[in-house]
């Protein structure tokens, strides 16, 4: 196992020019890296924190995030941004496109996709969960946030199976090893990409880069919400990266949360 290394991860970045100012917090173990990152006093820099392992790692809808010491990325990145909370519905999707995109080819030639709002799957299992938390807003002003990213990298699934849950590893899907400090330099520089374009160009611009890349098109879906559950048709998102879903009764819905299945599957 190669440990989590903050000079490595600093190099690759100078290597591809990347140059803001980050503080890094790389641990041997917390509870859970977002909540570590939100108790931080705030600097002018972006704070990304990483572990070997978490103790309470956290999901979305009060989950467990499963991290096993030194196997897989547990990173949270702190920033503040020039956008305030009504603007944000599609940022999931935007981190879910960065994750895709820091994962370079593999992501592409292995049929990586994204389940909206923000799992990456590959033949179905999870690779990849992302949990955003809001730290403060102001109305027309800046948010502060933490992006919370698991990826799971050189644990095997073959070890651990979960028929609820299944999931995969990088080292599943390509049978190769991978230095996790690379990968976290990769990310990095995805996440403040896609930030940057989601910011000054909206959801919208991200469209073409959304389609090929949708688990859910055009599937028949059921989406779990604390208000009940809806069934029908995925018909992509729409300009704000709102899940389009045509229910039974042929009546479109437009979703902004949800817990997303095929119907049918598993
Ligand atoms: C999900 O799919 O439910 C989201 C999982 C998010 C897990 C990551 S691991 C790093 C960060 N710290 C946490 O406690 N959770 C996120």
């Amino acid at each position: 196992m190669i440990p989590l290394n903050e000079t490595t991860i600093r190099n690759h970045l100078s290597k591809n020019a990347y140059a803001l100012p980050i503080q890094f917090h790389l641990l041997e173990t917390v509870d859970s890296t977002n909540r570590f990152i939100k108790e931080q006093l705030k600097c002018n820099t972006i704070d990304v924190c990483c572990a070997e392992t978490q103790t309470q790692g956290r999901g979305r809808f009060g989950r467990h995030w499963h991290s096993p010491f030194g196997e897989n990325i547990y990173c949270s990145i702190r920033q503040q941004i020039d956008a305030d909370m009504p603007q944000l519905s599609g940022l999931s999707l935007v981190i879910g496109m960065a994750i895709h995109a820091a994962l370079g080819p593999i992501a592409t030639e292995h049929n990586i996709r994204i389940k909206w709002p923000n799992d990456l799957l590959w033949c179905s299992q999870k690779l990849s969960g992302i949990l955003i938390e809001v730290i403060s807003t102001q109305p027309g002003g800046y948010t502060d946030l933490v992006i919370g990213i698991g990826l799971n990298v050189n644990s095997t699934a073959h070890d651990e199976p979960r028929i609820d849950k299944p999931w995969c590893s990088l080292y599943d899907i390509t049978s190769q090893r991978f230095n996790r400090n690379i990968l976290i330099a990769q990310l990095i520089m995805e996440v403040e990409r896609h930030l940057h374009q989601f910011i000054s160009q909206g959801f919208a611009s991200f469209l073409t880069q959304w389609q090929p890349i949708d688990y859910l098109y055009h599937q028949s879906i059921t989406v779990t919400q604390p208000t009940g559950t809806l069934s029908g048709r995925a018909q992509g998102v729409n300009e704000a990266g709102l899940l389009v879903l045509v229910d039974d009764a042929g009546v479109q819905h437009e979703l902004s949360s949800g817990d997303t299945s095929i119907r049918g599957a598993g």
